[in-house]
């Protein structure tokens, strides 16, 4: 009888976690105590100078206006696009309504193209320009988000493609690293916190975005080895978000969103946040991701060997379907139809033509 109850309760858990948990189990529970005790989980943001790269749009400009609401003295915005970040600071000034107070919250534009690397300086002007716009408050947080995607066979990849996706998503950040930990190591007392938004991709390979995926597999990895060297007074966060409802997939056809397994711009900006100004022992890294997500990490972590073959059984299908409809199919009842017809035939070979 025990057992049964045992059981049962196991499978209630399983069912509710299956629908419910959208980021690791620590990160997801820690995270609803916090709202249910009077949403306290952002405040150490309060007072703070943080700098977002990639604010124009998607998920940094949700963590500009989620920094701002959680009390931060000072927001730098930087990606391409002027235009774009002065309207992602003036939603955010409507959003915070009578609580924004110009003479206690600022916001600050720095453009910023991370393909350029036509100067050896670039980053360092950057960097100065950010300075600048800090004033007298030192800059206590990066967060280095602006990324770009890649979603095709390895094979139709260009070079040319391939350098600039791993140029804004890995060089670039490397780069403005390099040029901030040089300011931040003049100051008597230095202190920095890095804060990089990689993806789930990061930890291991998967099919139809190899370079998007071994671009964030460098960061991630990068960022690991600095964090021990510079150990003494350099912190940093790592954010893996999986499948986010973003401009990211405009130019990709997807089934992503009819599978439902996508998260809002607006939940990922918090729950990294959240990871952010946690307990550091819980939240060095933070897996952001509905649960068949949550899986593949266990897998890549635990089972290897596993994952590789789940990964290889994936491609089977979604290659195919690549190349004869052009999408990258993530919806399970679209997967299993279509392996149905390969299994059975009735699906036709690929032909690659490079
Ligand atoms: N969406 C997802 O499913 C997903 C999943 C996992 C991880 N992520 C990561 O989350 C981060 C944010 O992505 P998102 O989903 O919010 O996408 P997004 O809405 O497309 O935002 C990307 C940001 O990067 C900036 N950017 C792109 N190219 C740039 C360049 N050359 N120089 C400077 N800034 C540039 C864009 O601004 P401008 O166009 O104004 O330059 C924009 O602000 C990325 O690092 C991405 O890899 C996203």
């Amino acid at each position: 009888m025990m057992m049964m109850f045992s059981i049962a309760w196991i499978l209630v858990v399983l069912v509710v976690a299956w629908n419910n948990l959208d980021a690791a189990p620590t990160l997801y529970f820690y995270d609803a105590a916090a709202t249910w005790t009077g949403g306290w989980q952002h405040s150490s943001l309060q007072n703070k100078t943080i700098w977002i790269t990639g604010a124009s749009s998607g998920i940094g400009a949700s963590m500009v206006c989620q920094a701002l609401q959680a009390g931060a003295a000072h927001v730098i915005l930087s990606s391409r696009k002027r235009d774009k970040l002065l309207n992602v600071a003036s939603k955010c000034q409507s959003l915070l309504g009578s609580k924004y107070h110009p003479e206690h919250t600022k916001m600050s534009i720095v453009p910023y193209d991370a393909a350029n690397n036509s100067t050896t300086t670039m980053e360092a002007t950057i960097v100065d320009r950010v300075w600048k716009a800090c004033g007298d408050d030192p800059l206590d947080m990066v967060i280095l988000n602006a990324g770009v995607y890649q979603n095709q066979p390895a094979m139709l990849t260009t070079k040319q493609e391939r350098d600039y996706v791993t140029r804004v998503n890995y060089q670039a950040p490397v780069d403005l690293t390099q040029a901030l930990l040089e300011k931040w190591k003049t100051h008597d007392n230095p202190k920095g916190h890095i804060v990089v938004v990689a993806s789930i991709m990061a930890h291991g390979p998967y099919g139809l975005s190899s370079t998007y995926a071994a671009s964030k597999a460098a960061l991630r990895t990068y960022f690991w080895s600095l964090a021990t060297e510079e150990s003494q007074w350099l912190t940093v966060n790592m954010a893996c978000p999986a499948a986010t409802l973003t401009g990211f997939w405009n130019p990709v056809a997807s089934t992503l969103h009819a599978g439902g397994s996508a998260m809002t711009a607006d939940r990922v900006a918090h729950l990294i946040l959240t990871g952010i100004s946690g307990p550091y022992m819980l939240f060095y890294e933070t897996w952001i991701t509905k649960m068949p997500g949550i899986l593949w990490l266990g897998l890549a972590h635990y089972t290897p060997g596993l994952f590789l073959a789940f990964s290889h059984f994936l491609a089977y299908i979604r290659v195919p379907i690549w190349y004869h409809e052009r999408i990258d199919a993530m919806d399970v009842s679209l997967l299993m139809t279509r392996f149905v017809q390969i299994v059975m035939g009735q699906y036709p070979p690929v032909v690659v033509e490079t």
